[in-house]
């Protein structure tokens, strides 16, 4: 097992109201029950405060409602809390917004980035083994064919304006470790998947439109391959990654879980089915096939075998058993799905009534 790093200092996690984020913060104060953490969140329409909600009221958390482009709100939250892990998650993260909008993933996801490695870069003398750690995508290798699997060296090529853009925040963390020695580890990881996942990704839009009866869009013919991981164990891959990361270096996290979509939409719509009492294999009905969308990445698949053998990293939850409590979840906490949905409604409207008709 490699080498743990000193673990005493606080903890700061940008975009941790988030999907990811919040899952982490709460993972960590779970580890750390008294270590100090300090959660970054633009509360953006992504953004959920109520996500962090079980940690209120912990009096080492604070809570700090700042963009990370902000330059001066990064230096003083370094200045006030001192760091020494830093996980950054804040981005724009959905690939169909980047299509409408690639300048406001340019704006966070780049500029953001660079913002603050640069707080950190300030902040970090001689601090105790720091490390600044960059959650970023498989979606920066670009497309697979049908065989093969991306592994840390794989070339970066990267198709939509939010891919570049993380590929972008990358190689500045990157940058910022060969030219001025910050300690960046860098993780790519493929689809996550659980609670609390915003309404505008595959699982909890099928999801949220199957209970609501309403037409389940799928690109294309469906035959695009994505390979799925539960977000806890993105998150322990995180933690170890802090923990046991060498800096300069790059992590792959995946779970060998490849699945076809229009195989996963079925999948969870006879779930959907079995656990609201409906015949199982009813709800399939619902799918209709819009435009696929442009530059759409046929296939992603992760090699993690190297970042299993250096983190002492594995992950552990079988993708049947998460998809099913997964989609429990979301049926369980519909006044959740209707008031996050609400947010993701306006975007969808758009994006979809484009897709149908083909523009
Ligand atoms: N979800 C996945 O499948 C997945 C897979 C691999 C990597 N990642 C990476 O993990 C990170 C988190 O992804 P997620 O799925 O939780 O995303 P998310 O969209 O659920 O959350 C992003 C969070 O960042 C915040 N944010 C956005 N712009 C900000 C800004 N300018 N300043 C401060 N906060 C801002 C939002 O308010 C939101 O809380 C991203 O960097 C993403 O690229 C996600």
């Amino acid at each position: 097992m490699p080498e743990r790093s000193d673990s005493s200092g606080a903890i700061l996690v940008t975009g941790a109201a988030g999907f990811v984020g919040s899952t982490l913060a709460r993972r960590l104060r779970r580890r750390w029950p008294t270590r100090p953490l300090v959660a970054i969140d633009a509360l953006t329409y992504a953004g959920d405060r109520q996500s962090l909600a079980p940690l209120d009221g912990d009096p080492a958390f604070t809570f700090v409602h700042a963009d990370i482009a902000d330059r001066e709100a990064m230096r003083a939250t370094f200045a006030a809390h001192r760091p020494q892990w830093v996980f950054h998650l804040a981005a724009e993260t959905h690939v169909d917004r980047s299509i409408l909008d690639p300048l406001a993933f340019v704006r966070t996801n780049v500029e953001g980035t660079a913002s603050l490695l640069h707080a950190a870069r300030q902040a970090w003398g001689e601090g105790r083994d720091p490390r600044f750690v960059m959650v970023s995508t498989d979606e920066v290798y670009g497309a697979l064919g049908p065989t093969g699997a991306f592994r840390a060296d794989s070339p970066l090529d990267p198709s939509s304006p939010y891919s570049a853009s993380k590929a972008g925040a990358d190689l500045l963390a990157l940058a910022w470790h060969r030219t001025y020695g910050l300690p960046v580890v860098v993780t790519r990881c493929s689809n996550n998947y659980g609670p609390r996942q915003f309404p505008e990704k595959l699982i909890p839009v099928v999801v949220g439109r199957a209970l609501a009866g309403e037409v389940v869009p799928v690109y294309g013919t469906g035959d695009n391959v994505r390979d799925w991981i539960h977000v806890d164990d993105h998150a322990d891959g995180l933690i170890a990654a802090a923990e046991r990361g060498a800096p300069g270096a790059v992590y792959c996290f995946g779970a060998d879980n490849e699945q076809q979509n229009l195989a996963l939409v079925h999948r969870i719509l006879d779930a959907v089915d079995g656990l609201t009492g409906r015949d199982v294999g009813a709800s399939r009905a619902l799918v209709r096939f819009v435009t696929d969308r442009p530059g759409h990445d046929f296939r992603y698949a992760i090699d993690a075998d190297e970042t299993r053998r250096a983190l002492g990293w594995a992950p552990r939850v079988s993708f049947a058993e998460g998809l099913a409590a997964t989609v429990r979840w979301f049926i369980d906490h519909a006044d959740w799905c209707r008031r996050r949905r609400e947010a993701a409604r306006r975007f969808e409207e758009v994006w979809y009534s484009r897709r149908e008709a083909g523009s």
